[in-house]
């Protein structure tokens, strides 16, 4: 039956690691190329099995829809990974590769154990030449590793590594795929890293405008996705610094964000000021790149990116240091309410999500805090093990709100905006507190039922003396 069905698709896809990159990507390649099988495997039987019901593990808007269209069809799920591995032509390896928590480099290299020991079984399970795609965000020269491993097998199996970094970001994942600003593949610029190139750009060009599709050598592929994560990185980290200051001087981050955004060099995306960047990318990434420059003895280039870490650490120690002054010095056994926990709206992802050393930070002040958020509430109760007792989860705003002395806006969800704030108020002990960390609420009006208001990087809202 197996057979039969390979018969009817004109090459056989494999990716492995089925988390947040690896699951949307291959279903978008599904969709867009029916003449392809698709298999997705993983070692995390339960997450296979999500896949394959109704109920998908990851949260991303317009996704389910594509995978209920395409699974059974071209796009398959499963555990077996050295039957995918055997069948397939092309294998993206998609596992993740969080920052190493031990030995050497730990903090700030990539951790590669789930990545080698793909590689391995790559080379165990391999029966025929393969094209080997990275698509986790790998360090610089990781591909020259991986090509090491497969070359040290002696059957005389010919793999030809290609890095094809993914820029989707979460929560508009679906978009990004579909009409993503350019797809980047990169290869040796040898006539077998050319023809295995070309094999991935027709892949792509299903869907994607030629122009689109930017092809480079393999080095210059990997450098540059955590080059792109660390610019991004860099512009928020850069107007929460100025944030800081705008609290001081009296001007508005919001007015000047978009007074600079307006210049066209600059441009007006990512200037949101914040409580901090999160997400599995941008710290990691940079700390890769510090770790590398390190590791060349470039100092100085490794202290610069360094510092939009730093920066980011800061405010989010801000934050909360703000908190506690506000609130006369001391938030110890007082209930504050968390809205939001997710590292951004539309995901339910909380993987360095500023919502965990938030938190962690207030429950050092001995607060209690009560975590409410729309997607996100299975992974805070998995963040915070070991701090029961004094957390709270509550699917509903409105619950978590009641009895607290302040609110503290975390992630930016839009249904946020529409919440009956003169209920709130009503349910909270007072003076009551809103600390805004996204400026995502209309602070004038919440001013007027009576909160005192603390935005980001602007002046606050109070009624005190
Ligand atoms: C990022 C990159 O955008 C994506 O290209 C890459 O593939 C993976 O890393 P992601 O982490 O999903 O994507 O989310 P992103 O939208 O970039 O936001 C990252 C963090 O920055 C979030 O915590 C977000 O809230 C924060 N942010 C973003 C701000 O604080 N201010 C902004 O103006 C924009
Ligand atoms: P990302 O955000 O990079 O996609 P995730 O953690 O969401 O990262 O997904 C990575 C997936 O890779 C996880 O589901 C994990 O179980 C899987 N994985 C890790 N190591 C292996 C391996 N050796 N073989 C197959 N799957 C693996």
């Amino acid at each position: 039956m197996e057979e039969e069905n390979r018969m009817e698709f004109k090459k056989n896809i494999l990716c492995i690691g089925a988390g947040y990159v690896g699951g949307p990507t291959m279903a978008a390649i599904a969709l867009k190329c029916p003449e392809l099988r698709v298999e997705i495997v993983d070692i995390n039987a339960e997450r296979i099995r999500q896949w394959n019901s109704g109920d998908i593990p990851i949260f991303e808007p317009g996704l389910d829809e594509i995978v209920n269209q395409v699974r059974g069809k071209n796009l398959f799920f499963s555990t077996e990974i050295a039957e995918g591995i055997k069948k397939a032509d092309i294998i993206f390896v998609s596992v993740n590769t969080p920052t190493k928590t031990f030995g050497e480099g730990a903090g700030m290299a990539s951790d590669l154990q789930h990545w080698e020991n793909t590689a391995h079984a790559i080379v165990a399970h391999s029966q025929g030449d393969k094209i080997i795609v990275e698509k986790s965000t790998l360090p610089v020269r990781t591909a020259e590793a991986m090509e090491r491993i497969l070359k040290a097998n002696r059957r005389g199996i010919r793999f030809e590594v290609l890095s094809n970094p993914e820029f989707l970001a979460e929560g508009s994942a679906v978009i990004d795929l579909l009409e993503p600003d350019r797809v980047l593949i990169g290869a040796h610029r040898t006539p077998e890293g050319l023809a295995a190139e070309k094999e991935l750009v027709d892949i792509y060009a299903h869907w994607i405008p030629r122009e689109k599709i930017i092809t480079t050598n393999l080095w210059s592929a990997e450098l540059s996705k955590l080059v792109a994560n660390a610019f991004l990185a860099q512009r928020i980290s850069s107007v929460n610094a100025i944030s800081a200051l705008c609290e001081k001087a009296d001007a508005d981050i919001s007015e000047i964000a978009y007074a600079i955004g307006s210049d066209s060099r600059i441009g007006s995306k990512f200037l949101n000021a914040s409580i901090g960047f999160g997400g599995s990318c941008f710290q990691k990434d940079i700390l890769n790149l510090v770790y590398i420059c390190k590791s060349y003895g470039l100092t100085e280039v490794a202290d610069y990116w360094e510092m939009v870490v730093k920066m980011n650490e800061y405010q989010k120690r801000r934050f909360v240091q703000g908190i506690v002054r506000e609130m006369f010095n001391t938030i110890a056994g007082k209930k504050i309410a968390l809205f939001g926990f997710a590292f951004k709206a539309n995901t339910g992802d909380t993987r360095e999500s500023p919502a965990v050393q938030v938190t962690r930070d207030l429950l050092e002040e001995h607060a209690y805090v009560a975590i409410t958020d729309p997607q996100a509430l299975e992974n805070a109760k998995q963040d915070l093990q070991g701090t029961d007792g004094r957390v709270s989860y509550e699917v509903d705003p409105y619950n978590a709100a009641e009895d607290a002395f302040a609110i503290a806006v975390i992630t930016e969800w839009e249904e946020y905006r529409r919440l009956d704030f003169e209920r709130i108020y009503r349910s909270m002990k007072k003076p009551a507190f809103i600390f805004d960390g996204r400026n995502i609420l209309d602070h004038g009006k919440l001013y007027e039922i009576g909160f005192n208001v603390y935005p980001i990087g602007k002046k606050p809202l109070t009624h005190f003396e």
